[in-house]
């Protein structure tokens, strides 16, 4: 999750993450790199008195900053268009999950296990434990097994929602009347925190998602004894 100051992005808990990771570590080299050089040029003109008496015209260098950007772009634009692809790309789902967004909380459907259903809403102020973090838990998390490809069908019951997880890249909006599908990998144990980000009225703020990525044999544990309840 984010914590204090952190101001980049939070640490990928999936292989998608990381590639995103990689892609806006390079995006950003490039953008510093082309500031630092028109910064430098638009500095250099202050001292460029605009007088030389042989100069009409440039054809070389007239060339070379056409092309040249041209270059740079596709190299900003490639990378991206593989990764959405490989967003998009659903590898054999171990586990589906369905979340419905509701004015305000999540309820959460797993439709492969006798249909487990619960509602996920998050923890006031007042009712938090002290090692709680404010406006971030939930009373039911979402329990998935790390290292198995999972597959999430969102939609809502109301108004435009969305289900986000920056830990690990997923964003998908939740739209009534329509079934959004993506999918991910845990690659790791761990508590995993998201918030809704569709503006959705006036508790949009207080509709958090909290997913508890545990190995396989737990998670089998866990979805044999919620069948039987
Ligand atoms: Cu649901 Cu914002």
């Amino acid at each position: 999750m984010s914590t204090w100051a952190n101001l980049g992005l939070q640490d990928s808990a999936s292989p998608l993450m990381e590639q995103l990771i990689f892609f806006h570590d390079h995006a950003l080299l490039i953008l510093v790199m082309i500031t630092i050089l028109v910064g430098y040029l638009m500095f250099m003109l202050f001292f460029n008195s605009y007088i030389n008496r042989f100069l009409l015209h440039g054809q070389l260098i007239e060339m070379i900053w056409t092309i040249l950007p041209a270059i740079i772009l596709l190299f900003i634009a490639l990378p991206p268009l593989r990764l959405l692809y490989l967003l998009d790309e659903i590898n054999e789902p171990s586990v589906t999950l369905k979340s419905i967004g509701h004015q305000w909380y999540w309820s959460y459907e797993y439709s492969d296990f006798n249909n487990i259903e619960f509602d996920s809403y998050m923890i006031p102020t007042n009712e938090l434990s002290n090692d709680g973090f404010r406006l971030l838990d939930v009373d039911n998390r979402v329990v998935l097994p790390m290292n198995s490809q999972i597959r999430i069908l969102v939609t809502a019951a109301d108004v435009i929602h969305s289900w986000t997880i920056p830990a690990l890249g997923v964003k998908v909006d939740g739209t009534p009347g329509r079934l959004n599908q993506t999918n991910f990998f845990i690659n790791r144990p761990g508590l995993f925190y998201g918030q809704c980000s569709e503006i959705c009225g006036a508790n949009h703020s207080f509709m958090p998602i909290v997913i508890e990525s545990v190995p396989v044999n737990y998670f089998i544990k866990w979805i044999t004894n919620n069948m039987n309840s």
